[in-house]
């Protein structure tokens, strides 16, 4: 039996490895200078000093001044912390973007610094506005991230509070370096706002070290400072010169003895750390380095006698004694050697045993896997294997008779729905659990292309407003996909095709999921995936009347170093983006038109194209536009929601439907602006149907909790999608 033999003595060893390798971590003690009570650890150091700083990390101590202070693009900032360990430098700057002065931004480009995403919050300080973090420079920008900001009567801006009301809050994005901000006004009446309630009509945002702001009313009055105010800010720090595996080759590599390199959570540069069992400045060599730890000459964690040994540490059982010799371990124990060497050997052979039926079970399921893989293959799913490689989705594969048991065989009464992409099966699983199964049409290369295309971007995609892909069945020589049933229906059928009215509230609602959906798709996935079919068919509608985001087939995902991509027009008459029709060039843009054709099919219960008065065929965003500008709206929208939302409010979606129909794409909003700005009125509007008062509906929210945020992450990766969803919705 030499193999069982070798699985013992493999056993033996790992239990040995994990018992030595036990260590302690020891508070950190470096080596820096001290300037007002701050240490300043190299690599940060003060001029003229030693070490001498790195470069971009030199630090002024004036003599009888306030503190070290640091020169960032040429301004010096107060320092207040600096760590080692974290990476992290807390200085007191004005990192303050304001409304009313253009061009003013807070910038970290060329230092070694970003703002910390972990530390820091955006912040924003003033009255019906969306606060829109910028990223990029003129000409690329993109936006980031923002929040919106409301201010009800006097009465409500209490002190202390920043959730919506003349104060809000958003997440800062990895890696940000510099703080410019664009604002909109939410109802577009800034100055008659003002005018109500003598409010500035400024408001400003910044980046300030999380919790340590407090709204105070005053400061509603001061967004407009010549000079903003300085407030605490936690900067990342970390050494350029590539990651971890690129620095490692470079002569210039910063982590020096018996230290790790680690990558900086920013995504820019890398910083460094002890190796476990040393403590000192990773950045140093010599004494003030990474020394051993001598964990002996501390609380011995030994029972008995303690070796130190580099890095680590052994404990000694006197002669005769067996154990770890450890006081948290098994310690020393007096039995014979020959004994214990018996009464461990039988214990282990359970564990020998299940080791075996371990391995067996391990190749059996290789074995498996090779055969599904063989049939993936058959199935044209090369592209697919290319695409989907590279992540572990978690999708279910379903058997063929699985589905046909599931569908009665696919019997015509199970038909849900029909389309050029194939046909729509209603299931019930054996589990009982309902299904909505897409089985192509032809086995035409198209199609299968796009089942495919499907498969890929729903597997990326983790939104509560999109269809969840249940799995996939490639077994048969049609391709099937699995999905949640949604048992309402298409939205285009509620609208159009049923006497059911649905409230305008439910119908603000489904606009601001459907925009959130999108907004997710265009900023928070891997690349932006731009769905390129939407209309009102293709959101379905919950048990509540949740918004689901549907039908991929279409979808194309844009390298997100391009700002578009070429392709084969295609699209749904009526909702197609007519820049887009012209040049081919797909833009997220392209979705936005369509969801404006979408929005306005919710105001006026029209069909896109629809037979007009007089036989004409009409388009139904042009004639929107048009009786919009003869003053003419109430022709066309429809009479429920002109009575529920009343005509001020139906002008303002109007208006911000009319933005996404832009002729030109740059000029439509991006579609996070249209979710931000639907949010903001659904609450207005949610809020004056509660007070039915004769107030301004303009002055909105008393609500404290309401606060919209949307954080978007572009640095996002595939597997980060399932947990890191966008967020959009209330505190
Ligand atoms: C710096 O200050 C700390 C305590 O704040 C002190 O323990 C340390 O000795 C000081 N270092 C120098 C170089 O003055
Ligand atoms: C240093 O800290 C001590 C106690 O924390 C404080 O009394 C002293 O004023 C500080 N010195 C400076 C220069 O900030
Ligand atoms: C400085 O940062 C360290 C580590 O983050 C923290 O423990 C310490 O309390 C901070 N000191 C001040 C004055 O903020
Ligand atoms: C803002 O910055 C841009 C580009 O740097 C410049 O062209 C423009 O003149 C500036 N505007 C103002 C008002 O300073
Ligand atoms: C911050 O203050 C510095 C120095 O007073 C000034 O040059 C800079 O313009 C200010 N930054 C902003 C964003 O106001
Ligand atoms: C901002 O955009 C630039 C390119 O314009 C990109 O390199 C950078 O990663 C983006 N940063 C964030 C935080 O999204
Ligand atoms: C700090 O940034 C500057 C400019 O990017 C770079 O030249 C320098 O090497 C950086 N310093 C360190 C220690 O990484
Ligand atoms: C740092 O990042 C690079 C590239 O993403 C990766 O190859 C490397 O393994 C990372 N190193 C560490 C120590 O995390
Ligand atoms: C640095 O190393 C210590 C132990 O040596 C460990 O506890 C700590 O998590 C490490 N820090 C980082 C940021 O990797």
């Amino acid at each position: 039996m030499p193999k069982t033999m070798f699985y013992l003595l493999l056993l033996l060893s790992l239990l040995f490895l994990t018992q030595t390798s036990a260590s302690s971590v020891y508070s950190m003690e470096s080596s820096t200078s001290n300037c007002s009570n701050v240490s300043i650890p190299y690599p940060f150091g003060i001029v003229g000093g030693n070490p001498a700083p790195a470069q971009g990390f030199e630090i002024t101590c004036p003599l009888y001044g306030s503190g070290p202070r640091i020169r960032i693009n040429n301004v010096m900032f107060g320092i207040i912390n600096i760590s080692l360990l974290d990476g992290f430098v807390t200085i007191s700057a004005n990192a303050t973007s304001q409304q009313c002065k253009r061009n003013s931004s807070f910038s970290l480009e060329g230092t070694n610094f970003t703002f910390s995403d972990t530390r820091n919050k955006f912040t924003a300080v003033g009255c019906d506005m969306v606060a829109m973090l910028l990223n990029g420079s003129h000409g690329s920008r993109g936006y980031s991230g923002g929040c919106a900001s409301f201010c009800s009567a006097k009465s409500d801006i209490v002190d202390g509070a920043c959730s919506g009301v003349a104060c809000c809050q958003a997440s800062v994005p990895k890696g940000l370096k510099r703080l410019e901000s664009e604002f909109t006004s939410i109802t577009g009446q800034l100055s008659r706002h003002n005018r109500v309630n003598n409010t500035p009509a400024c408001g400003e945002a910044f980046i300030v070290e999380q919790n340590s702001y407090a709204f105070s009313r005053g400061d509603l009055s001061n967004t407009n400072r010549d000079n903003p105010l300085y407030r605490p800010v936690v900067l990342e720090w970390s050494i350029y010169g590539g990651n971890c595996e690129e620095a490692r080759r470079s002569s210039s590599y910063a982590c020096k003895e018996n230290s790790d390199c680690y990558n900086s959570s920013n995504g820019i540069g890398y910083r460094c750390n002890c190796t476990d069992g040393f403590h000192g400045n990773p950045y140093l060599q010599g004494p003030d380095g990474c020394q051993d730890i001598d964990e002996c000459t501390m609380k011995s964690p030994c029972m008995h006698e303690c070796l130190n040994t580099k890095g680590n540490f052994r404990c000694k059982c006197p002669a005769g004694m067996t154990g770890d010799g450890l006081k948290e371990g098994s310690g020393c124990n007096g039995t014979g050697t020959m004994v214990i060497a018996i009464v461990t050997g039988l214990a282990l052979l359970p564990l020998l045993l299940i080791f075996m039926f371990w391995t067996y079970w391990l190749v059996k399921k290789r074995k498996l896997v090779k055969i599904r893989q063989r049939f993936f293959m058959q199935n044209g799913g090369m592209l697919l294997k290319q695409k989907l490689f590279s992540h572990s989705a978690p999708l279910r594969i379903f058997t063929s008779s699985e589905l046909d048991k599931a569908t009665n065989s696919f019997s015509d009464d199970n038909i849900i729905g029909r389309g050029g992409f194939g046909i729509v099966y209603k299931g019930i699983l054996f589990d009982q659990m309902v299904v909505a199964i897409k089985k192509a049409q032809r086995v035409d290369q198209n199609q299968i292309e796009q089942f495919v295309n499907e498969l890929v971007i729903l597997s990326q995609v983790n939104h509560k407003n999109v269809v969840q892909l249940l799995g996939c069945c490639l077994e048969t020589e049609l391709p099937l996909l699995v999905y949640e049933f949604i048992t309402n229906g298409a939205l285009f059928h509620r609208l159009h095709n049923t006497s059911v009215l649905i409230s305008w509230e439910d119908r603000l609602r489904i606009a601001v999921e459907t925009a959130s959906a999108l907004a997710y798709l265009h900023l928070a996935t891997k690349e932006p995936i731009i769905h390129r079919d939407v209309k009102s068919s293709n959101i379905l509608l919950d048990e509540n009347y949740t918004a689901k985001v549907s039908d991929f087939g279409a979808s194309r995902p844009i390298p997100r170093n391009q700002t578009h991509v070429t392709t084969l027009v295609q699209g749904t008459l009526g909702y197609m983006d007519p820049e887009y029709f012209q040049t081919s060039q797909l833009t997220e843009k392209s979705d936005v038109y369509s969801f404006g054709v979408v929005l306005i099919e919710l105001l006026t219960r029209q069909k896109p194209i629809y037979d007009g008065k007089t036989d004409d065929v009409r388009n139904l965003a042009w004639h929107f536009g048009m009786l919009f500008y003869q003053n003419q709206l109430l022709e066309i929208v429809d009479p429920q929601v002109a009575e529920e939302a009343g005509t001020k409010h139906v002008k303002t979606v109007a208006q911000l439907a009319l933005r996404c129909l832009r002729l030109k794409g740059e000029e439509r909003p991006r579609m996070i602006e249209v979710a931000i700005e639907l949010e903001a009125l659904r609450r207005l509007m949610k809020q004056h149907s509660v007070q039915q008062t004769e107030t301004d509906p303009l002055l909105c929210e008393s609500n404290h909790n309401a606060d919209v945020i949307i954080e978007a992450s572009s640095r996002l990766s595939l597997d980060d999608i399932s947990e890191e969803s966008m967020v959009l919705g209330c505190k």
